[in-house]
């Protein structure tokens, strides 16, 4: 399973990528405070932070204090 949204604001990363993109948003406050994504349980906050370093917009599930890590589509993966 991979991580590719904002469960709390119902954003995936890419929306949320583009929307960056897009405003020149550069962190992670300015996409909370205009998405919502990130402001919620604020688990996202990490690979929010990942996606705009990178623009990446699919991670590894990240263990605790360790960066998220950019991984590729699954069969079983929804989208
Ligand atoms: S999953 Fe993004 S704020 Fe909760």
């Amino acid at each position: 399973m991979s991580v590719t949204r904002c469960v709390c604001a119902r954003r995936t990363f890419a929306d949320l990528g583009e929307a960056a993109r897009t405003a020149g948003w550069t962190t992670v406050e300015q996409i909370a405070a205009t998405t919502g994504a990130g402001a919620g349980c604020r688990s996202c906050r990490p690979y929010l932070a990942a996606m705009l370093a990178t623009g990446c917009t699919r991670f590894a599930v990240a263990d605790p204090g360790t960066p998220p890590r950019p991984c590729a589509r699954e069969p079983w993966d929804a989208e």
